[in-house]
């Protein structure tokens, strides 16, 4: 019976979904932006400014994210354009180092100090090395990236890019801008390609 209650709820909020107007979205993102806005806390570092959201982000928020195909080629060229390259031309460092902070979900915290390094946070949402069974899946299987793309200049490029960057390619993307925001250093960058592309690499094992 109260199971019969609860499908029947979930019903009747997935037709009011449906017919929800785009004045009513308008009205219920205000309410939640207020609501973030006001249960938010600024402390050390982590400063209002975390809720701000960018023209790409708010973009993904409006279009839920889909925005039309004019749109997002408007806005991944936006990214695109915020990439980076090293500047010695060098893409992949120490797929140890890499490993490292490929596990590493720290950084950012209140409670850290101003330029205090921040980790990668790929286990999250990704499977890497077959030695660490913990993982997320909300992107794809990473396994064996370099071995089944291949050893090449193009392969690391990619990478690169992606992990700098990876609205550049799915401007809605959940992955983090990496490079882009500043969380990840060039260097760190570096050692996570090798992690994904080195032939040595646990990744490629
Ligand atoms: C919050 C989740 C999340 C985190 C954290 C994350 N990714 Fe991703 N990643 C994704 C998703 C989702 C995709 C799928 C494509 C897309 O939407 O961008 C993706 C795609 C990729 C791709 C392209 C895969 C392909 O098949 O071409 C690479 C490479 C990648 N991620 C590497 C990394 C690395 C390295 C890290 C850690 C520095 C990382 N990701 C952290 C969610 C994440």
């Amino acid at each position: 019976m109260k199971r019969a209650i609860m499908w029947s709820g979930i019903l009747a909020a997935a037709i009011a979904g449906g017919c929800a107007t785009t004045a009513d979205r308008a009205a219920y993102d205000a309410k939640a932006t207020a609501t973030i806005q006001r249960d938010f806390h600024a402390r050390g570092i982590a400063t209002m400014d975390r809720l701000k959201q960018d023209e790409l982000q708010l973009a993904c928020t409006r279009y839920r994210d889909h925005p039309p195909e004019d749109v997002l080629e408007r806005l991944e060229a936006q990214q695109r354009a915020t990439i980076r390259l090293p500047a010695d031309g060098v893409l992949s460092g120490d797929w140890k180092r890499g490993a490292a902070l490929a596990e590493s979900g720290r950084g950012m915290s209140w409670s850290d100090k101003p330029g205090t390094p921040s980790g990668g946070s790929c286990y999250n949402c990704h499977e890497l090395a077959p030695q660490q069974t913990s993982f997320g899946t909300m992107g794809p299987s990473l396994r064996r990236f370099g071995k089944l793309r291949g050893y090449t200049a193009e392969v690391q490029k990619y990478a690169y890019e992606r992990i700098y960057n990876s609205k550049a390619f799915a401007p809605c993307s959940a992955m983090p801008r990496f490079g882009t925001s500043g969380t990840l250093t060039e260097q760190q960058i570096k050692d996570l390609v090798a992690y994904l592309t080195d032939p040595e690499s646990p990744v490629n094992k």
